[in-house]
């Protein structure tokens, strides 16, 4: 047995490690790799080269037009899409405070069992053309028999005024027709302004009745807020006066107070154009009901009669208020909600 070497049993050397090649030089086994391409390269295609800007304009020509005509949907915070220094009225600001709406809803109603449908009255809205068109549906021999139309029934007593279970003044017939029932209501609003100048010429100006302040407008309206800011709070009771009856804002009518969402308002005044709109939205809510369409025909002739237009001495009134700062501000603070519950423009 020969014995080993002692540098036998040593293990074999570790292979140097290359130097690292000079800075710029490709490592060894780089250029072994990149050798094969080292060939020169194909002689370029001038064809190919004249279509790569072609290329890269129709490319961005179509990106654009991508973005334009289908931009991409990016989550974005809410933008606030209106201006929120927009004002309600233009060249005043807008209130922080009104008086409040849905005072405990007063109703007058009109009630048509045959058609189940019913008329809420509101004072100041022409209450007379509302009850002579539902006691017109409620039973027109009334009007054959009195020889008259609806339109030349519209006094304080209408035809059907005796009536207990058309005027409905009693809870116990409301309960028994009304609630449970699918019975239609519908409500005749104005546009505050015009409601309020219509009133105040017919009570203040011509009946005198308006708290002592005779043509005042300024001075009613101050005297008014009082009291309305006490059937508001409550501290009337059920209570209303003359006044606070005849001025109340729309919305404390109707028990709207209450049932907001289950009566459908209509527009009611202006001139002829609005109160031939009117008559059609009215005669399509009957029509569902299955009034006969010559009844509908009848109600609009009859309603296209009634002359709404405002007098001179009711838009000089409007007039007045539009165009004094204080004074529409005191208009607002009473009918503010109105516009924004009924939908009219201030
Ligand atoms: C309608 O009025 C006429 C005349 O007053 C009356 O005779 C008739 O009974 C009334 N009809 C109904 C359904 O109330
Ligand atoms: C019905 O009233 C019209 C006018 O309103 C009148 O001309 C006519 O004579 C009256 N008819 C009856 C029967 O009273
Ligand atoms: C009726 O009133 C409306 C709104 O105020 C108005 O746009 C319209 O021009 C008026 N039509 C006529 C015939 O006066």
């Amino acid at each position: 047995m020969v014995k080993r070497n002692k540098h036998e049993n040593e293990k074999p050397p570790l292979p140097t490690t290359p130097l690292p090649p000079p800075v710029g030089e490709l490592p060894v086994q780089y250029k072994r790799m990149s050798a094969s391409r080292t060939d020169p390269p194909a002689p370029p295609s001038n064809r190919l080269y004249g279509f790569i800007p072609v290329l890269i304009c129709v490319s961005l020509l179509w990106f654009a037009w991508s973005q334009w005509h289908n931009p991409p949907q990016v989550q974005q915070q809410p933008v606030r899409v209106e201006d929120h220094h927009k004002k309600r009225v233009w060249w005043m600001p807008d209130l922080l405070k009104t008086l409040p709406p849905f005072a405990e809803g007063y109703r007058l109603e009109n009630f048509v069992p045959k058609y189940k449908i019913s008329g809420c009255a509101i004072n100041g809205n022409f209450p007379e053309i509302n009850a002579a068109i539902f006691c017109f549906l409620h039973n027109s021999t009334l009007f054959t028999a009195a020889n008259k139309t609806i339109s030349e029934d519209l006094g304080e007593n209408g035809l059907c005024s005796k009536i207990k279970s058309f005027t409905m003044t009693d809870w116990k017939l409301w309960k028994k027709h009304i609630t449970d029932k699918k019975v239609r209501r519908v409500a005749f609003v104005q546009n505050p302004l015009e409601r309020f100048a219509r009133t105040f010429r017919k009570i203040c100006e011509i009946e005198r009745k308006c708290l002592n302040c005779q043509e005042n407008v300024g001075c009613f309206m101050r005297k008014l807020i009082k009291e309305h800011e006490k059937v508001a709070e409550g501290l009337a009771g059920h209570v209303r006066t003359y006044i606070t009856n005849y001025f109340s804002p729309q919305s404390w009518n109707c028990h709207f107070n209450r049932q907001l969402r289950t009566v459908e308002t209509l527009k009611i005044g202006g001139n002829q154009t609005e109160l031939a709109r009117f008559s059609d939205e009215l005669n399509k809510i009957l029509g569902e009901q299955g009034v006969p369409k010559e009844a509908q025909k009848t109600i609009k002739e009859e309603v296209m009669k009634i002359p709404l237009t405002l007098s001179a001495d009711e838009r000089r009134i409007m007039e007045k208020i539009k165009k004094d700062e204080d004074l529409l501000r005191i208009f607002r603070y009473l009918y503010e909600h109105d516009y924004i519950i009924f939908g009219f423009d201030i």
